[in-house]
């Protein structure tokens, strides 16, 4: 008899469900997919319903859920012993006594809410949804930054390393150290709220006028662009590094502080003087547990470590050597980890690296065909679909593609993406122009494994975390040559390394585009419209690719055009000349 395990992120944001049969995940997806609302709040009831579809399982082959949180009781105790703490912090900070004063007063505010309203309004959505599934009765809850450092360890790929830990706030902690050894995972140390680099970070998004917890990687985007040393000099006033730990003085003046960054200095500096503040502090915490652990393999989580260079920095501490970025760092991939965390079943060893991230749904041939016809799309008739695709993308023309099962976790990893040359610096404009998107970053690359060398350095000190896009790298001079258009102005670039045996269709495309061109690499983005969440089913797709004016989209085993694409024509006539045998025309 196998061991099922649902596991369940918080409700609070993106809500997600994991899948672990005998320990091995079988389905992992966010709700917002699903339902088509970027980070979806709330039961996760489509996930669920499709998981155990997926998985060909019934509710009574079920035997826990765990969920990544305690129970509202609990939490709610945590947020006011996590009140009483910045009570005494913003008693002690050098503000004028008016300004504390008001302080906490929103700071008690903001936990009587916490604790009256919402920690009893996600525990009852939670038990509520487990009896619309008659999964009553089978909850365990698990201690959140558990679950992120469960989620690291489990799919490291090493037995030691050091795992950390670090996001806004969970079952009171913000950062944590652990050392994974022999299958066990020991706490080494707790950073708890309101001491949270993750809060720090989201109140310049909110200054800088962004939404919080979702905008980051626009600030660190803009970062790239500015100078520090204005802001992170008044920053370090409140950020008081010592070994092992830090401490933030006043999180509510802190706010303050970066609302007045915003209103005076451009707003390029004030995300570079947050970004270095972010990695001198996490960076010199991390030193301290891998120079007194020896430990040469760091394995993190958590929302802080979407930040991918601040994964870059920690990679280049002395003395560490591989740095493993579990893919869904943020909360939605607690589902997973929370589910990795039920002692009922034999653990999977954490030295089984996790192979890929397509672990959401996937489509029959049938359900593709019906979604092109219900848009009256005409395929194209293609007898090599990845050199086809390659030949396109010489001519500058954006291929969607759409494949196999869906990534879980924030990127798109070729089955849900858009491709297009990286040759042409100018396409970062046009490209974020048709998808309405804005950005502070240039799109990233995929390049071929075995070229990886060549064109990102120290890519060994973060190769598997490479294949996830999980990191930044600097890059070669050939990259910077051949790819300007996924190279940041500080010569970073975000690569996914897509390898032969992981995904070989999506492989391919490169390989023949590289055979074409002499180059390994080309942009992937995600395949989604300004502020939707990734597509997820061929519908999606074909809505997406029509909206966003792309030339070609490649749905399953077939290619369509769009004929209205400003570069369609002129692709099409590229590939008639390298009789690639398309037969239909648009
Ligand atoms: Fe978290």
């Amino acid at each position: 008899m196998s061991r099922v395990v649902v596991g369940i992120s918080a409700l609070d944001c993106e809500s997600a469900v994991a899948i672990l049969v005998d320990g091995k995940v079988a389905w992992a997806a966010s709700e917002e997919r699903f339902t088509r609302r970027k980070q979806q709040a709330g039961f996760p009831h489509r996930s669920l319903e499709e998981g155990l579809r997926y998985a060909s399982l019934s509710p009574k082959d079920v035997d826990a859920v765990a969920y990544s949180f305690l129970d509202a009781r609990r939490e709610g105790r945590e947020q006011l012993r996590n009140f009483r703490a910045s009570l005494a912090d913003e008693l002690r900070a050098s503000t004028p006594y008016s300004a504390r004063a008001y302080h906490v007063y929103r700071f008690a505010r903001s936990t009587a809410n916490g604790v009256l309203r919402l920690q009893p309004r996600y525990h009852r959505q939670l038990i509520d949804g487990l009896r619309v599934h008659q999964l009553e009765g089978k909850l365990t809850y698990v201690p959140h930054h558990l679950t992120h450092a469960a989620s690291c360890y489990r799919t490291s790929g090493r037995d030691r390393v050091l795992l950390v830990v670090m996001d806004g706030y969970g079952t009171g902690e913000c950062s944590t150290i652990w050392l994974g050894e022999h299958g066990r995972m020991r706490q080494l140390a707790s950073i708890r709220s309101p001491h949270s680099l993750g809060n720090m970070y989201a109140s310049a998004t909110q200054a800088l006028g962004f939404i919080p917890n979702r905008h980051e990687g626009k600030v660190l985007g803009l970062a790239a662009h500015g100078n520090p040393e204005p802001v992170r000099g008044k920053l370090l006033e409140h950020v008081r590094n010592t070994p092992g730990t830090y401490r933030i003085e006043s999180m509510i003046h802190l706010e303050r502080e970066a609302r007045r960054f915003a209103r005076e200095l451009r707003r390029e500096d004030v995300a570079a003087g947050f970004q270095s503040v972010l990695e001198e502090t996490g960076v010199a915490m991390v030193r301290h547990y891998v120079e007194r652990h020896e430990t040469p393999f760091v394995a993190v989580a958590g929302g802080v470590m979407a930040n991918v260079k601040f994964n870059q920095r920690i990679a280049e501490i002395p003395g560490v050597e591989d740095v493993w970025v579990f893919p869904a760092m943020a909360d939605a991939g607690t589902a997973w980890g929370a589910a990795l965390c039920d002692s009922g079943a034999a653990a999977p060893s954490p030295a089984e690296r996790l192979r890929d991230a397509y672990l959401g749904p996937d489509y029959s041939a049938q359900e593709i065909e019906q979604a092109l016809r219900r848009q009256d799309l005409q395929p194209l008739a293609v007898d090599d679909l990845e050199r086809t695709i390659a030949v396109l993308l010489t001519t500058g023309a954006c291929v969607a593609r759409f494949d196999g099962r869906m990534e879980f976790g924030p990127r798109a990893l070729g089955n849900r993406s858009i491709l297009v040359r990286a040759i042409d610096p100018t396409t970062n404009d046009s490209l974020n122009k048709r998808l309405r998107r804005t950005e502070f970053m240039p799109f990233a690359p995929v390049t071929l494994w075995e070229h990886a060398q060549a064109c990102y350095r120290n890519i060994d000190r973060g190769r598997s975390s490479a294949e996830f896009m999980t990191m930044t790298f600097d890059c070669t001079d050939r990259m910077r040559e051949e790819s300007p258009a996924a190279v940041h102005v500080d010569n970073t670039a975000r690569p996914q390394l897509v390898r032969r045996d992981v995904q070989p269709s999506y492989h391919r495309i490169v390989e023949e585009y590289c055979r074409l061109t002499g180059i390994p690499t080309v942009i992937n983005t995600s395949f989604n419209m300004h502020e939707e969440p990734i597509v997820c089913s061929p519908d999606d797709a074909v809505r997406a690719f029509l909206d966003g004016d792309l030339e070609f989209l490649a749905l399953g085993s077939h290619l369509v055009a769009n004929p209205r694409a400003p570069r369609t024509r002129e692709a099409m006539d590229a590939l008639r000349d390298s009789r690639m045998g398309v037969a239909a025309t648009t």
